[in-house]
């Protein structure tokens, strides 16, 4: 049995992208169960740019499962922006999860945004001013809530959902300087402590497509300026898990927001 999972993230919609990805969304019965969007859905996260993602997202064959991203936080509106999003019959993740009945079987998927810190070795530390320690504890408490997550869901097929990275694999042509505001490596422990099939993530526009956390759990990068395409579909289930090359072509939409 087979689940075949869509996603994207950072697609950082506004009107003059609003209609771009849709003609590729109204194909995804043909090859996905469900769409993952990983966070950065708008551009500074306002209400009039989430109506742009519910125009876009909304009302789609497949059901469709989003975290937010650090650029949906910008204007501070986000109980505004989740809820347009929910009234569209999106479903937003942030520290819980959901379990969909697909085809192939049950489908648990744990989401949370996540947050910086680094990777093991080059990484902040709880430790010193009041300010370091609460940005540490703002990744810790963002881990310790996929995990749970994760950990909670009954289902046949587990997959983590992110906008930080939780490996460093995956960041593979950013900056070295900036991998500690891309994601953090208590987020790869959150997934590695649960039998986590797929984990998918965004943020890293510049990054690298493909990853493993340190327990061997597959990782993919899918911000729109990586994947270059409306969406990419990954298989989980019984056989080998593998990546399927999308049939759907690119919306046309390649700009490079951090
Ligand atoms: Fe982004
Ligand atoms: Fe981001």
């Amino acid at each position: 049995m087979v689940i075949r999972i869509a996603a994207v993230g950072d697609v950082h919609l506004d009107e003059d992208v609003v209609g771009r990805f849709r003609p590729a969304l109204e194909e995804l019965p043909e090859c996905a169960d469900v769409l993952l969007l990983a966070g950065d859905l708008t551009r500074h996260g306002t209400e009039a740019e989430a109506r742009c993602v519910a125009q876009e997202f909304g009302g789609l064959a497949v059901p469709v499962v989003t975290v937010l991203g650090n650029h949906d936080h910008q204007c501070d509106q986000v109980p505004q922006v989740v809820k347009v999003l929910e009234d569209a019959g999106i479903t937003v993740l942030e520290g819980d999860g959901v379990v969909l009945d697909c085809a192939g079987g049950r489908l648990g998927i744990a989401g949370v945004k996540g947050f910086g810190g680094g990777f093991a070795g080059r990484c902040a530390s709880d430790f010193g001013e009041p300010e370091m320690k609460a940005f540490v504890r703002t990744t810790n408490e963002s881990a310790d809530r996929l995990g749970a997550a994760l950990r909670s869901l009954d289902c046949d097929m587990l997959v983590a959902l992110t906008h930080y990275s939780p490996v460093p694999d995956t960041l593979v042509g950013e900056p070295l300087e900036i991998y500690p505001f891309l994601g953090s490596y208590q987020l790869g422990q959150a997934i590695d402590s649960a039998p986590t099939a797929l984990a998918v993530h965004g943020h890293a526009h510049a990054g690298t497509e493909r990853g493993t956390t340190p327990g061997g759990v597959r990782v993919r990068n899918v911000a729109h300026p990586v994947i270059k395409q409306a969406y990419s579909v990954f298989h989980v289930g019984d056989q080998l898990d593998t990546d399927q090359v999308s049939p759907i072509g690119g919306s046309g939409s390649q700009r490079s927001w951090s």
